[in-house]
């Protein structure tokens, strides 16, 4: 429209300078990422975000996900905007800030069938890669290590033993007047749910020299620090 030119879309061969966290809901990985991110004074890359935003548009258009022909017109019609500074990340959809709005729970029951959707994962990749460019991104997600970003530096598989990452994820979510057992317990069961869905539709593999770092007993600080020290070590971070 206003003739300014779109920033080219970089191949894998050129997504090199990448930290790629992939892991399981819980496992830490977005405080870990946004973290190391800082830490190296790279981009971060919320790939979730671009699957959420993706099923918000389809909320507001009234689609059937199950119709796959109209989510895919709803998808490649919508503009879905990654902000990757870690101070200050968010995603905007059509230019309106969503960052809020694709964390609700009608996003969240609808997302992993959303992201079922081959022609749909394909065009949101297209937008992480552009978001991620070609200076240094820390990219979260699932298939950061074997399908996003093959050709990453680092490549860190995150994983925590499920009572842990319910913990964590109920840790997130405190509201006055429900107490912290009872959120454990509807955490559990929705991550069990939202793990169960995700392996059936785009299971989560552990990429070839991907290191796994199990982070239950771990600090967020001690994670990133060993993230941190990887990248270095590989010699693509300042
Ligand atoms: O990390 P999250 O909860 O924001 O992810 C939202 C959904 O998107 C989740 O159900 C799995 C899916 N997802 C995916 O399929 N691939 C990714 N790289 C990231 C998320």
């Amino acid at each position: 429209v206003s003739g300014v030119p779109a920033p080219s879309t970089p191949t894998p061969a050129d997504l090199v300078r990448v930290v790629a966290l992939d892991g399981p809901a819980g496992s830490g990985k977005t405080t870990v990422a946004r973290r190391v991110a800082a830490a190296l004074r790279w981009r971060f890359v919320d790939t979730g975000a671009t699957y959420r935003a993706a099923t918000l548009a389809a909320l507001r258009a009234g689609i059937d996900v199950q119709d796959h022909a109209a989510l895919l017109a709803v998808v490649r019609g919508a503009d879905i905007e990654l902000r990757t500074d870690p101070a200050a990340s968010g995603i905007c959809l059509d230019g309106e800030d969503v960052s809020t709005q694709i964390r609700g729970p009608e996003v969240t029951g609808l997302v992993s069938a959303v992201s079922a959707v081959p022609a749909v994962r394909e065009q949101l990749i297209a937008v992480q890669r552009r978001a991620m460019g070609r200076d240094g991104a820390v990219v979260e997600g699932r298939d950061i290590a074997t399908v996003v970003a093959p050709h990453a530096a680092v490549k860190v598989y995150l994983d925590a033993e499920e009572s842990v990452r319910s913990r964590r994820r109920a840790g997130e979510l405190v509201t006055p007047g429900v107490s912290l057992e009872d959120l454990e317990a509807a955490v559990a069961t929705a991550i069990a749910t939202r793990d169960a869905l995700d392996s059936q539709t785009n299971p989560l593999r552990v990429s070839d020299g991907a290191i796994h770092l199990d982070t239950t007993e771990l600090s967020v600080e001690q994670v990133t620090d060993v993230v941190v020290r990887l990248a270095r070590s590989a010699g693509v971070a300042p």
